[in-house]
């Protein structure tokens, strides 16, 4: 080798990669680098990342593998490093890989060769996945104040519409008339679900994965528990390779936000059909809708169609991790990587349309008179006078035939039941009297179901005092 090959040789070892070049001969190619680089998406772990070496250089202390004087010089050190993120001072380079590396070069840089102690019985293995569960507990608990909210607002809308009638649907055909505050609780309900899944995915994941290291634990006296509760987390994770290697809760997480994104797209498409001309129900805020560049009546409801069309993407992110955790062996592998970015697009996706719906919803205008006008059509209370005739003795079976051709007589005369006479009904049973009139009304319809859970104005007023106590119980 001559001079200047060697020295070429020694350059090219120099700008190998500092945490983890020392087995290397030749620079990682720059394609490569970005390629592998995880840095433009996991910065945003910087919080997590500080929180984590804190608490990890706590334990090293406590168990006496730092002084407290090289303690206190890492975790100033760190604090630095958070505040210069902060205020965008901080420079982080691409060569560096990732979240992690960057801060604990920069630490190494600003502290000296103290900070190089900080790795110590860790390894970006068990960081990464601690960085992670600690990020998403925050983001749980974001999204289920946000949740609050919306479902706040419901309730609230429901609480007052206790008594505006409305058709309810099956197949979108007017089945049975409801009230307002009856169809809003039942959304109330889904999220409510939503809620509990959230709770249940927080406390599943809320496990410390530090002192993992890379696959095996380490050979120093670490204190799990120490870490753990530092964190706050509840426990340290069981089993070292599981600790590395699982991604269950993001999967959960991901799932519940597909559940959750599905139910929101259901209100959607409600919210879209609404406030349409052909239902004409409400009308949502002008500064939730958008208008068209060619026809200028129009007022689109754009929040809503993007809620439902959100959904889709996230429920891709929820294939994508169960595609990229299907067959990796144990431990680490570099597929995990993959994990962030549909996970963090989850979060984000569902917190803004949980502050859109949150926002919006509170502010739809009810048109009631439309509701009842459309909730007396359709021989809604075609069930009420079966019902009816079921009081009066006929069993149920017959009395569902007489009113079927009740049905068909009024469509033949274009008329709703209520406007049948009471000569025109009893051609199909004598049991009919004056008093059927009280009960084809859509009003009296919906009094009738009177029983736990049912659509009565004084039930759904009830309900919607529980569902509020419940949600403020949190
Ligand atoms: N950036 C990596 C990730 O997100 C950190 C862990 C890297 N570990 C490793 N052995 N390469 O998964």
């Amino acid at each position: 080798m001559d001079e200047s090959e060697s020295a070429n040789k020694k350059i090219a070892k120099e700008s190998v990669n500092v945490s983890w070049g020392g087995r290397f001969n030749e620079p990682i190619d720059d394609f490569v680098k970005r390629f592998t680089a995880s840095l433009s998406f996991d910065k945003r772990l910087f919080d997590e990342d500080i929180l984590g070496s804190i608490a990890h250089a706590q334990m090293l202390e406590h168990v006496g593998i730092l002084t407290s004087g090289e303690t206190e010089k890492i975790v100033n050190g760190l604090e630095q490093i958070k505040k210069e993120i902060v205020n965008n001072k901080f420079n982080w380079l691409l060569e560096l890989e990732d979240v992690h590396m960057n801060i604990e070069a920069a630490l190494v840089q600003r502290i000296g060769a103290v900070g190089k102690k900080l790795h110590t019985g860790r390894s970006r293995n068990d960081q990464v996945a601690t960085d992670l569960r600690l990020w998403l507990r925050n983001q749980i608990d974001s999204i289920n104040t946000l949740l609050f909210n919306l479902q706040r607002g419901i309730i609230e809308l429901a609480s007052y519409h206790s008594g505006t009638i409305m058709p309810g649907f099956t197949h979108l055909q007017i089945a049975q008339p409801v009230t307002l505050g009856h169809h809003l609780l039942a959304w109330n309900e889904m999220l409510e679900r939503d809620y509990g899944r959230l709770t249940d995915c927080r406390a599943r994941l809320n496990q410390c994965p530090l002192g993992a290291a890379a696959l095996a634990g380490t050979t120093f006296p670490i204190d799990r528990k120490f870490t753990a509760s530092k964190l706050g987390f509840a426990r340290p994770t069981v089993n070292s390779l599981d600790s590395v290697s699982d991604r269950d809760f993001a999967i959960e997480f991901c799932s519940v936000a597909s559940i959750l994104m599905s139910h929101l797209s259901r209100m959607a498409e409600e919210l879209v059909l609404w406030t349409s001309a052909q239902f004409n129900f409400v009308t949502l805020p002008d500064r939730f809708c958008t208008g068209s560049s060619i026809m200028p009546q129009k007022k689109n409801p754009d929040v809503p169609e993007l809620v439902r069309g959100k959904s889709g993407r996230i429920t891709g992110n929820l294939m994508a991790l169960l595609t990229i955790m299907k067959s990796q062996p144990l431990a680490y592998n570099k597929d995990n990587q993959e994990d962030k970015e549909p996970l963090f697009d989850s979060v984000d996706t569902v917190s803004d349309c949980l502050r859109a719906f949150a926002d919006m919803i509170p502010n739809i205008k009810v048109g009631e008179d439309n509701m009842l006008e459309a909730a007396a059509k359709g021989f809604s209370t075609a069930t009420d006078l079966a019902d009816y005739l079921v009081n009066k003795n006929v069993p149920f079976r017959e009395a569902h035939e007489i009113v079927g051709q009740s049905v068909a007589f009024a469509i033949v005369q274009g008329l709703e039941l209520h406007q049948l006479s009471l000569f025109q009904m009893r051609q199909f049973s004598t049991k009919i009297e004056e008093d059927v009139f009280d009960i084809l009304t859509a009003k009296g319809s919906v009094a009738s179901r009177a029983h736990f859970g049912g659509t009565s104005p004084a039930v759904v007023a009830e309900a919607a005092n529980r569902a509020m106590t419940t949600i403020k119980s949190r």
